[in-house]
């Protein structure tokens, strides 16, 4: 194995700043909350923490919607709390990942009021305006926004529709136009100087549309219960070439500040996936790999995923896996909690960079919210659907504390939390040899200490029904890691020639550690198992 860089051996963990550690007691969680959880982070064993937005903006979005990329929302803090929370993080030796939102801005940021205010303004071509269609009077296209709804908004004082991508309150910018461009990549400059060590790219896939705005071609698998947006194949207003060089740009400043990480956020099919690494790696370092989200959980689709997957790299490409974010169902909701373990252990063998979701390695899954206490504007645009995002954004559960240690007991936190949380949470789980939490925390100093299980080289073991295996080598170590997908006992045998001998070094059920494998893998039902091969 060559040198690699610091994301290839690392592992990020996703914070939503609303969500993670309530330090002033209103309720929602804040910088300073951050800086004092980078504690537990550390002795959990990631390496990168990548902050959801925290910046000035009217929440229509909670953050998505940003009014100065430039500074700190005061529920989150002030920019000196945010350059005490870098100090902390380095000084624990860990990367500060930011959110960068380049496809839109909020409609109270001064550049789109200054746009929408006359047709003549020196920003008008900051955004994307349009007449209405001659034939309609509406809409100039047929595009939809992801939140429900037309994409274009009509603006009664200057006459024309702009477009968005998302909210109404969520105008998109123009990336074809040249001060856009310098003004968002000073943005970057920005935070690089204030220390961050990198980016995970907000809508990335959107930056840039068809500069025909041409109609979207209808969706033909579409099924009417699902998002109202899936009725159009959003060809036109999607992954279009140009955005590869307003990526190119983003790398190249990026590259000016050293060893720095840019993830773009990417819903894509494989084959349009791998084009954002870019020529010669140019492009992204990862373009996130979101397919474990909505991937029936079953070995077979999941083994021929990884197979493809891997596949299609290009050369040089370093892989990565996303389980769950603040966008999707949590993964301890799609599999349930006995799976979320093998789940765990597949996130974290796999080649390539892990993302864990805040709060996943408790064991936190979907909370039910009640009507009056919807905050997701998804949700009370598109209701009843399961669309909305609240309920994996609930508070991180620290303790069995009333509020769970995420915000003082008298104080009404933003969103309501799980009612299981005197069991799964931090301080309860942290010294349980037989918790989630605790597998996390051994799956992560495995995985830091064992080169083979990080940058190591990856081979697929034919397998069967629920049995999921494969091999991890590297430094002269071999590693067989074992899954059973299913809830019935499953047994693992190698193909031809040599049997397994090995010893099993971490298990998702700790009794079976230290045993000697000679042969066949038997796996009980929901195990998994990391065994070291003998040379
Ligand atoms: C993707 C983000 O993850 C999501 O939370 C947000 O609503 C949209 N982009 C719009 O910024």
């Amino acid at each position: 194995m060559g040198e690699s860089r610091w994301w290839e051996r690392g592992v990020v963990y996703h914070v939503y700043p609303r969500s993670f550690k309530d330090s002033s007691g209103d309720g929602v969680g804040d910088l300073r909350g951050i800086t004092e959880g980078l504690g537990y982070l550390s002795w959990l064993g990631v390496d990168a923490v990548w902050i959801s937005p925290f910046y000035p903006s009217p929440m229509k979005d909670f953050g998505y919607d940003v009014s100065d990329h430039e500074d700190v929302h005061p529920t989150f803090g002030t920019l000196e709390d945010f350059d005490a929370l870098v100090a902390e993080a380095h000084r624990l030796g860990l990367k500060v990942i930011l959110d960068y939102v380049p496809n839109h801005t909020s409609d109270r940021h001064p550049w789109f009021e200054e746009s929408r205010s006359s047709r003549q303004s020196p920003r008008r071509d900051w955004y994307l305006w349009r007449d209405p269609d001659p034939r309609t009077g509406g809409p100039p296209n047929n595009w939809l926004a992801s939140f429900g709804g037309p994409a274009w908004t009509y603006d009664e004082g200057t006459g024309q529709y702009y477009y968005h991508a998302y909210l109404p309150e969520q105008p998109d910018l123009n990336w074809r136009n040249r001060e856009v461009r310098e003004a968002m990549l000073g943005v970057l400059r920005f935070w690089l100087d204030r220390g961050a060590d990198g980016f995970r790219v907000d809508a990335l896939r959107q930056l840039l549309k068809d500069d025909r705005f041409r109609d979207n071609p209808p969706n033909p698998s579409y099924r009417t219960e699902g998002s109202p947006y899936d009725a159009l194949l959003p060809a036109y207003s999607t992954d279009r070439p140009e955005v590869h060089e307003a990526i190119r740009r983003m790398r190249g400043v990026l590259d000016g500040y050293g060893e720095r990480l840019l993830i773009g956020e990417l819903y894509l099919p494989i084959d349009r996936l791998v084009a954002y690494y870019g020529e010669g790696g140019t492009g992204v370092h990862l373009p996130t790999n979101m397919h474990l989200i909505p991937i029936p959980w079953n070995a077979r689709e999941i083994a021929s995923l990884i197979e493809r997957y891997e596949a299609a790299l290009p050369e040089g490409a370093w892989p990565n896996w996303v389980l769950g974010n603040h966008d999707r169902s949590r993964i301890a909701s799609r599999v349930g909690a006995a799976q979320a373990r093998v789940a765990a252990m597949l996130l974290l063998t796999l080649r390539g960079t892990p993302t864990i979701y805040y709060g996943d390695e408790v064991g936190m899954h979907d909370v039910p919210i009640p009507p009056t206490k919807i905050r997701d504007p998804w949700e009370k645009n598109v209701p009843g659907r399961g669309l909305g995002r609240d309920p994996e954004r609930t508070p991180m559960q620290w303790s069995p504390e009333t509020n769970a240690g995420f915000c003082p007991a008298d104080a009404e936190p933003w969103l309501p939390i799980a009612e299981d949380h005197d069991r799964n949470n931090v301080s309860t789980e942290r010294d349980d040899p037989a918790s989630i939490l605790t597998l996390h925390r051994r799956l992560l100093a495995l995985r830091r200490a064992t080169p083979a299980l990080s940058t190591g080289s990856y081979a697929p073991v034919p397998a069967t029904g629920d049995g999921l295996a494969y091999l991890r080598e590297g430094d002269g170590r071999r590693y067989l890691v074992a899954l059973n997908l299913g809830r019935d006992p499953h047994e693992l045998a190698p193909d031809a020639g040599s049997p397994w001998r090995g010893r099993i070094v971490l298990s998702t059920h700790p009794d079976r550690e230290g045993e000697i494998l000679d042969g066949k893998a038997g796996l009980r039902p929901d195990e998994g198992l990391i065994i070291e091969l003998h040379p």
